[in-house]
């Protein structure tokens, strides 16, 4: 299948629900929901920093992966600090990917920003969230990447933390699990589209709130200026191992893991 549909490109102006509930094959076809300018530009005419968003399908996944692989693998600043993947072009973490895939990858609420030319150049897995459950889910009991499940740890952590006051008990929730924007790309708002457009998607599927946990500062201060309200924070130096020892110092400005909520 060709991977790009630029054709639409020019047509695309919103998300349609029910064309996200639609069966599969309007997947396949989905027109590309919303296109944005970077470029300084009067006549609107397409440049080289154009970008539209569109759905992730199943038929996308190996290139979400390939990015992901190239940016958050490396990047975000948890993957940072303990070198979650080795230097080296083809180098990956696979658990990290199944966590992508599994419950991300062609939902139909992921989204990716597209360049003119046809590369990804922000993604943003989101996924309606599980009940919150006693156990640590196997998931993570059983993943055998020391590293990936220090990381899965403090998530679940995270979790329990938000979630011991109960007000979110039986709640719709959209959880923003994954953001990554192209470094090149940085900094002129694609990561702050990728949000609003899963807002908007969560409010069209009837969601009660869209959560996001922020491993950096700057995906925090994007949840905040989008609405969101921080529910937990917890500074990366007060959690410890048996030593006292802080499991995670990424580099700053990243000194805590903050949870964002939004309600819709
Ligand atoms: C977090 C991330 C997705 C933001 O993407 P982005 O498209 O650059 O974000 P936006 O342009 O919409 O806005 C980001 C905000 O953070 C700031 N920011 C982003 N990167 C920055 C940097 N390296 N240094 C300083 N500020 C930065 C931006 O300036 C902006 O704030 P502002 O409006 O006050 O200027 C991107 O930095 C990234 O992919 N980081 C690595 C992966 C990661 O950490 N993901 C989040 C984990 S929860």
């Amino acid at each position: 299948m060709e991977s790009i549909r630029v054709s639409n490109l020019v047509d695309a102006t919103r998300i349609d629900t029910e064309k996200i509930n639609a069966a599969a094959s309007f997947v396949k076809d989905a027109p590309k929901i919303a296109r944005y300018s970077l470029a300084d530009s009067a006549d609107g005419s397409n440049s080289d920093m154009d970008y539209h968003i569109e759905i992730i399908n199943k038929d996308d996944k190996l290139r979400v992966l390939k990015f992901l692989r190239r940016f958050f693998f490396r990047d975000e600043p948890l993957n940072q600090y303990i070198k979650l993947i080795p230097e080296g072009e083809d180098s990956t973490c696979i658990e990290l990917e199944d966590y992508c895939s599994n419950a991300s990858l062609g939902n139909n609420f992921s989204l990716m920003a597209v360049s003119a030319s046809g590369a990804i150049v922000g993604v943003i897995l989101n996924g309606k969230m599980d009940p919150p459950s006693s156990e640590e889910p196997e998931y993570i009991w059983s993943c055998t990447n020391v590293k990936f499940k220090k990381i899965l740890r403090l998530l679940r952590y995270v979790d329990e933390r938000v979630n011991a006051g109960g007000q979110f008990r039986d709640l719709n929730i959209m959880e923003i699990r994954i953001i990554s924007v192209d470094t090149n790309w940085r900094g002129q708002g694609i990561a702050k589209a990728l949000i609003e457009k899963t807002v908007e998607i969560a409010k069209e599927q009837e969601f009660h709130y869209v959560r996001a946990d922020c491993t950096s500062l700057f995906s925090a201060k994007l949840c905040a200026r989008a609405g969101f309200d921080m529910v937990y924070k917890l500074d990366y130096s007060d959690y410890v191992d048996d030593d006292g020892k802080p499991i995670f110092s990424p580099v700053l400005p990243h000194t805590s893991v903050t949870s964002y909520v939004k309600k819709l």
